[in-house]
């Protein structure tokens, strides 16, 4: 059997019944089913409960006038759409404008003509079909596209968490080297994840964008990495060191920029220039190549700093561990072994107004194994 065609559905709004059966005769051609409404109020109720594709809508109704209906479904969001055709016997052209005014979408007077009654129906029936056809491809074009950005969002989320592990990982790789460089033992790991941390925030300090700060964090554990080369026995020794002894230690730095050179990446070619810089002093005393003040690259300086810091409140084979107020003043006043003129008066700045989160960060990371020697 073959599918029946979609009839519109069209609401006459009239108190005189003889006008109801005169349109729809008129319109017995069309594929169409009628409601009726007898008074203004009705005409609200019978908009609601029949969605109607048309509206024929008497100006002179009880209760409350055509205008005021029909200004009031145009108005709704989820009538505006429905075309209405007031009718009035009334031959000035008031009304007419009046009915304009309020939004209806045409306008007949009475003694109705058929043709035109006709014609104009078919016409305004095309012109909701093609609105409804808009509006439910509008709605079905939302749905799709809320699907696609959940898909899409769903699918950043797993890169954001597979990125994470991976960064995680590596850092875990870093420290483990670091351990191994070092021969030494977990006590290493955390200084030197505290010495990323505290990169990051004076880095931040200073103002760096997101992605900079970012690389120091994940380059600076690698400052010791060329320790790889100097002999265990040397680095792990309890006793003062020979002259000879000390100058191999500091070839840590150049044999650590040995391993990190040539790459293409920028964290290390950023941990490269970290190894080479990271004992240079802003007074000039430091080392491999004795550069002074700004010659220092900016990366060497805060990694030297936040290295010293985090050296001092850590054990050492040839000191005890520094309390935060004992630090804290070897950084600002200098002791035997070292003084403020071997840092970037800015960095000194930043530590003295921002030291509680130096000491927070110590605190957070401070809880692993002491070192076994
Ligand atoms: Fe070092
Ligand atoms: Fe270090």
């Amino acid at each position: 059997m073959a599918e029946t065609a979609k009839r519109s559905r069209i609401l006459i709004v009239d108190n005189e019944e003889k006008n109801h059966g005169l349109i729809s005769t008129i319109l017995k051609d069309l594929p169409c089913v009628f409601e009726i409404a007898k008074g203004g109020r009705e005409a609200i109720l019978k908009t609601v409960s029949f969605a109607p594709d048309l509206i024929f809508l008497e100006v002179m109704l009880p209760e409350m006038n055509g205008y005021a209906v029909c200004k009031l479904l145009k108005e709704n969001p989820d009538t505006w759409t429905i075309p209405i055709v007031m009718m009035t016997s009334l031959g000035d052209k008031g009304p007419k404008l009046k009915a304009l005014e309020v939004g209806a979408n045409d306008f007949l007077t009475r003694p109705l003509d058929g043709d035109e009654v006709f014609f104009k129906t078919r016409n305004l029936l095309k012109i909701k079909e093609f609105a409804d056809f808009l509006k439910n491809n509008a709605a079905c074009r939302s749905a799709e596209t809320e699907k696609k950005t959940a898909e899409l969002d769903a699918a950043r989320q797993d890169l954001v968490r597979s990125e994470q592990s991976l960064k995680a990982s590596y850092l875990e790789t870093i420290y483990r080297l670091t351990v191994v460089a070092e021969h030494k033992d977990e006590a290493s790991v955390s200084h030197v994840k505290r010495v990323g941390l505290l990169c990051a925030h004076v880095a931040n300090q200073l103002g760096w964008p997101e992605e900079r700060i970012e690389l120091i964090k994940y380059a600076s554990p690698m400052h010791d990495i060329g320790k790889i080369g100097i002999p265990s026995d040397i680095l792990l020794k309890p006793s003062a060191l020979s002259p000879e002894e000390v100058a191999l230690i500091k070839t840590h730095t150049t044999i650590g920029g040995k391993i990190l050179q040539g790459s293409q990446s920028t964290f290390l070619q950023m941990a490269e220039t970290i190894a080479i810089t990271h004992h240079e002093r802003w007074d000039g005393t430091g080392y491999p190549r004795g550069l002074k003040g700004g010659k220092i690259p900016i990366e060497g300086r805060i990694v030297a700093f936040a290295d010293q810091y985090d050296a001092l409140r850590s054990l050492r084979p040839y000191k005890p561990p520094f309390d935060y107020v004992m630090a804290y003043r070897i950084m600002v006043e200098g002791n035997d072994r070292m003084g403020p003129s071997h840092f970037d008066p800015e960095l000194l700045e930043i530590f003295k107004s921002t030291h509680k989160t130096f000491e927070k960060i110590y605190e957070r990371y401070k809880d692993v194994p002491a070192p076994l020697r």
